[in-house]
Order: C-alpha cells, then structure tokens, then sequence
C-alpha cells in the first residue's frame, strides 16, 4: 500500500479543498438552518467534474479511480456534509449502478447526463416497512406490454426533491423474496410519480430527503435495468461502493471536528493558559487523531481494493461501520471541547455532530455493517 499521494491526487485534494472552502463553507450554517438544497454548488460541482468521478470520459464523467474520488469526497465533507451525501449518492450509487449494469442505450440516454452533472440522480430502496430488511418491499411493477405500471410507496429518497432521477428498486414478481426485485430508471416527469412531504431531518439539512409515490405510473419497459429478478443483486453491489462514499462522509466530519478543536484549543484560555495545554484535552485530541488516521486507512484500503476489481464488500462495511463511529465520537468531543460555545446555533460545531448520526443510521446500519462482517467471516470459515 502506497501512502503518499500521487501528484494528480494532490491535484484532485487541493481543487476539492478550494472548491469547499470558496463555495461550500460560506454560507454552510443558513443552509442548515434553512433546509437549503446547495441547488448551485451542485451545478458548479458538476462543472468541476464531481458529479460522475468513476465514470469513463466517455460517459461523461472525470474517469478517475475510487481511491482519487475518496480524497476528492473527503474535502467536501469537511465543509458541508450536506453537500457530500448528494455527491456520494450521484457517484456512488447512481451513476455507478448505471455504468456497471446499464445497457448501452440507458448508459447514452441517462449516463452521459448524470456523470456531467446536468442531471441529478436519486437511489430509492428503501420502503415505510423496509429498511434494514430491504428486500421486504411491497412496490410492484407489472408489465402492460412495452411499459411497466408501477403502484407503491418508497421513502428516505436522497435527493428525492431535486432530482431529475430515480433509480427504483420494486417487486416484478410477489413471493419469491429478493429474486422478485427489479430495478428501473423512472424520470421525475413520468406520469403516475409524485413527490411526498420533505422530511424534517436532525442533520444534513441541505439535503432534501421525501417519500415517492407511485400511483399508476407508467415506466417504459427499456427502463428496466438488467433483467427482472436482478434488482436486489444490483441493488446491494452498488451499496457496497456507497459505503464507501458514506464511510468518507464520516471521516470528513471527524476530520473537520479534529481540526476546529486543535484550533480551539490553542486559541481558548482558562486559569492563564490556553485548554490544549491541559492533559484532558491533550487526551481527546490525540485519541480523535489516531482514530480519524484508521478510518482514513480503512476507506483506503476499501477503495483501492475496488479499484483492483478485487472482493470489497466486507472492508466496506468495515470502513463504514469504523468511521461513521468515529464521526460521532470526535464530533461529540469536539463540541465538549468547545463547552458552551459548541451547544450553540452559529460556531457550526453543533452541526458536525447531528450531520454524523445519519452515517450510522443510513447505507445500512452499523448493525447491518457488522452483519456483513460477521456473515463474510462466518463464509471464510467454512470454506
Ligand atoms: N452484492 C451482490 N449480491 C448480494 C450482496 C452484495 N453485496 N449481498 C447479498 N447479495 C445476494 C445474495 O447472494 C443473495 O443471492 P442468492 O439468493 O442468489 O443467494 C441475495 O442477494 C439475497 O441476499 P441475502 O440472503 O444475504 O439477503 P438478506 O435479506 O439477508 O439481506 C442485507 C442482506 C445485507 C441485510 C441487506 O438487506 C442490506 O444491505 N440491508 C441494508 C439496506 C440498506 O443498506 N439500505 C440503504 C438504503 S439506500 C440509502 O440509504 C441511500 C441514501 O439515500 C443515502
């Protein structure tokens, strides 16, 4: 494993870093406050190539490796976890599930858009009654000869609001469990697609998240991605890539709450001496660096095995469950680090640590992570 970074990564750092620090950080505390979409940072993150970083040129997008999409994702957490959970979900999710099982004329159609940032994608799973259990879905598409009529309810939609849109996961065939689930490209104008209240979120503000409902909606039958029954299978290799996407969110968070308590503590003085002179907060600092360090090592260590179309479920899952329980960790201390000053609205500390809960909770759970985990060394064992 190569830890230094190569002189285009350093490139890809220092652009992503500019970028967050000019567009994204002014401005990051009303967005919250307001609920704001970051509608013309997006746009501008697609000038600058963010929106489709894996993706062919050819498609697109900036074609460059996991590991430089990381490093990119990275900055912009630290500046506005809003933003980055649109970001990941777009590369991550929506464009790669496309570029991986899309058919050439769905790739020409919908990639090209995507990947360029002129389109905004959207990545629906999830159901009312199922979550963690994913493939418990209810939604149901039947085929109405060269259309699909799809009726049902999916919610937690990233992006849900802004997009133009969404990739669907429903039931082709009830039954027969995760082997009836199919996977369609639904565009937000297709007729019978309406979108429901915008849910009132603790963190990530910025970014909208709604229920979708489908009454009748008519999806042409070309739009479907793969064959019928493929879905669930396409639905959670493309989770495995967001999971590192997530995974990266967290560490920027825990990053940027490393960063603005060692800042604070060689600014802040108590009894005549600054609080990073106190070996209480020497003690937090140092765990907070070792910790943000390892999460670091172990996104890395996810993304460059994708990178090497090597097996990266487990270490993604890894990665995710590590690093989203870092963000809390060091988020929660840096806001006791700060002690008043951190509860409240305004020094944006508070806001570090309700933008990383979400790592936790959405992805998969860290529950599910250790799931993953625990069923991937169960598997091993075996053989
Ligand atoms: N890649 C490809 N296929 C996979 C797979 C993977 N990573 N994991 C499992 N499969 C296949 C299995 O091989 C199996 O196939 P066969 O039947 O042919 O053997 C099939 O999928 C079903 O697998 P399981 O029996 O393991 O499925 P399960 O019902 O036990 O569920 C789970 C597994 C890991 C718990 C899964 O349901 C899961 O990941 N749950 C969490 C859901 C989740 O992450 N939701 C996120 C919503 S999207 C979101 O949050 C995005 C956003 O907006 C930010």
């Amino acid at each position: 494993m190569n830890f230094n970074l190569s002189e285009e990564q350093q490139l890809i750092q220092k652009t992503a870093r500019d970028f967050a620090n000019d567009h994204l950080r002014p401005g990051v505390i009303d967005r919250d406050e307001n609920a704001q979409f970051p509608a013309e940072q997006v746009k501008m993150m697609g000038e600058l190539g963010f929106m489709g970083m894996m993706i062919p040129e050819e498609y697109g997008g900036a074609g460059i490796d996991s590991l430089s999409y990381c490093i990119a994702l990275e900055e912009i957490a630290k500046a506005d976890a809003s933003a980055t959970v649109i970001m990941s979900v777009n590369n991550s999710l929506v464009c790669q599930l496309l570029y991986l099982y899309g058919s050439e004329k769905q790739k020409q159609k919908y990639l090209t858009k995507l990947a360029s940032g002129e389109w905004l994608g959207a990545f629906s799973l999830s159901e009312p009654q199922s979550g963690s259990d994913a493939s418990n879905m209810r939604t149901f598409a039947k085929r109405d000869g060269n259309q699909y009529i799809i009726n049902g309810t999916k919610n937690w939609v990233t992006s849900g609001i802004s997009s133009d849109i969404v990739l669907l996961m429903c039931l082709t065939e009830k039954d027969v469990g995760s082997k009836g689930i199919s996977a369609f490209i639904v565009e937000k104008g297709f007729d019978g697609l309406s979108i429901g209240k915008k849910e009132n979120k603790l963190g990530i503000r910025g970014s909208d998240t709604c229920e979708l409902y489908l009454e009748d909606c008519k999806v042409p039958a070309e739009n479907i991605i793969g064959k019928e029954g493929q879905g669930f299978k396409i639905a959670l290799g493309t989770l495995d890539g967001g999971r590192i996407g997530i995974a990266t969110q967290a560490l920027g968070i825990a990053a940027e709450s490393l960063n603005r308590s060692i800042q604070y503590a060689n600014e802040r003085k108590q009894f005549g001496k600054t609080i990073g002179e106190f070996g209480a907060i020497q003690s937090k600092l140092a765990q907070m660096a070792i910790h943000v360090d390892a999460a670091r090592l172990l996104i890395h260590r996810a993304a460059q095995l994708k990178d090497e179309g090597k097996p990266f479920g487990k270490e993604a899952a890894m990665a995710k469950n590590f690093a989203s329980k870092v963000a809390m960790d060091a988020s929660t201390q840096c806001v006791q680090i700060f002690g008043g000053y951190g509860y409240i609205r305004g020094t944006g500390v508070e806001r570090l640590m309700r933008d990383a809960k979400i790592t936790q909770i959405y992805e998969g759970t860290s529950e599910i992570q250790e799931l993953i985990i625990a069923r991937s060394l169960l598997r091993r064992e075996r053989k």
